[in-house]
């Protein structure tokens, strides 16, 4: 190829996430790195899934969703958190959280234009802020509660800042902002008129009684947040990338604008499986079913990791347990995971690709729980191996 690519490119390259996965692979670890269940999804909804196949739903749904799941999602709105939206105006269906999060961003931010990220960081937000010409403003969460400095908080509210993307439960930390967090942030964002793209993917994994509150439903918020949510983590079909946005209209309408032409529509029969899904999961009790199973795989794990010497923080949200590597003695936590994928034959995920500038965080490997028994066993007998360098 004669003609360079775009510059916008040049920070992307392969991420650690893929390197740790072809070191597991040469290694043939058991990979605790990779942020998806290896247990089979519930029967019902892949039943709904070839169903809808069967029954010919294989063509083009409208660009903003099928209508009958708009309604689904929009009942189970009303049902969680008494908040009437419209399926019409109000509900947008993509291809998975990824496409919503970067069709969200293209919709808001004009060149030059700043966007609020909390680090650690999930992945995509940058780029997408980088994609759109929009430039990122990082406010550190500082363990072990994952909080942020209020002052810190208020100095990246600037004239040019016109959004902020929010992830609660939180990925890499687990942790879920409690309403006192999310309404001084809510503050600030009425103070400045900035939008609030909300990342709640895990918003139905939450354990010890802890609530998933979206800050859509503090006062003031509605008008000023495009709440995004999926079904991959809540089904266990991280593969079948449905996503949805709930935002009022003059924020869907822009939305919609941009889905249209970055994918249009995506796969109907994951999309009817979805609709169907959404009514059987509240007969079959399943969501209480899902946080209980989740919080047992949640108790092996830290089990596991204490027995290793590696001690997790606690994780009310999402499916993954961050360790310090500290005490092991590595140059860094991408050196200890190496070693962990290399030599003991458990990969894990450095913490330290969640951040900006790696040397400013701090030295934690990331553990997903989403695996079945025999996997987090399997990574108990390889971690007896497990030694201090020195
Ligand atoms: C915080 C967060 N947002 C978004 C996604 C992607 O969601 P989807 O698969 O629906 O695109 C993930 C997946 O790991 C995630 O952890």
């Amino acid at each position: 190829m004669s003609a360079p690519p775009a510059r916008r490119t040049s920070g992307f390259g392969t991420s650690i996430f893929t390197e740790i996965s072809a070191l597991a692979v040469a290694h043939d670890a058991v990979n605790l790195g990779q942020g998806f269940p290896d247990f089979p999804a519930p029967a019902f909804i892949k039943e709904a899934a070839m169903r809808a196949i069967r029954e010919d739903r294989n063509q083009y749904a409208p660009a903003a969703g099928l209508p009958r799941l708009r309604a689904a999602l929009a009942a189970r709105w009303q049902h969680l958190h008494g908040v009437t939206v419209d399926p019409n105006t109000e509900i947008t269906v993509a291809s998975g959280a990824t496409e919503l999060l970067h069709d969200a961003v293209l919709a808001l931010v004009e060149p030059g234009d700043e966007v609020i990220v909390f680090e650690p960081t999930y992945d995509a937000y940058v780029p997408d802020i980088i994609m759109a010409g929009g430039v990122a403003r990082h406010v550190a969460l500082r363990a072990p509660l994952w909080r942020w400095d209020p002052a810190e908080l208020r100095r990246a509210f600037t004239p040019r800042t016109r959004a902020v993307i929010l992830n609660t439960p939180h990925n890499p930390t687990g942790k879920v902002f409690a309403r006192e967090e999310l309404e001084e942030l809510a503050a600030l964002c009425r103070e400045h008129d900035v939008v609030v793209i909300s990342d709640e993917v895990y918003s139905e994994l939450t354990y010890d009684g802890t609530a998933h509150v979206p800050i859509a439903t503090l006062p003031g918020m509605r008008e000023r947040t495009i709440s995004i949510d999926s079904m991959g983590k809540t089904f266990s079909v991280t593969g079948w990338k449905v996503g949805w946005a709930i935002a009022p209209e003059t924020l869907t309408l822009p939305l919609r604008a941009i889905h249209q032409f970055v994918t249009f529509t995506n796969s109907v029969p994951f999309q009817e499986a979805l609709s169907d899904g959404l009514e059987l999961a509240d007969t079959h009790g399943y969501y209480d079913e899902l946080r209980a199973t989740y919080a047992a795989r949640r108790e092996r794990l830290t089990r596991v990791l204490k027995e290793a010497g590696l001690a997790p923080l606690s994780a009310s949200g999402a499916y993954f347990l961050l360790c310090d590597t500290t005490a092991f003695g590595f140059a860094d936590d991408v050196a200890f995971c190496r070693h962990l994928t290399t030599e003991v034959g458990v990969a894990a995920i450095p913490t330290s690709v969640f951040y900006a500038d790696p040397k400013t965080a701090p030295p934690f490997a990331r553990f997903c729980f989403a695996k079945r028994d025999e996997t987090i066993d399997a990574a108990a007998a390889r971690l007896k191996k497990l030694r201090p360098l020195h």
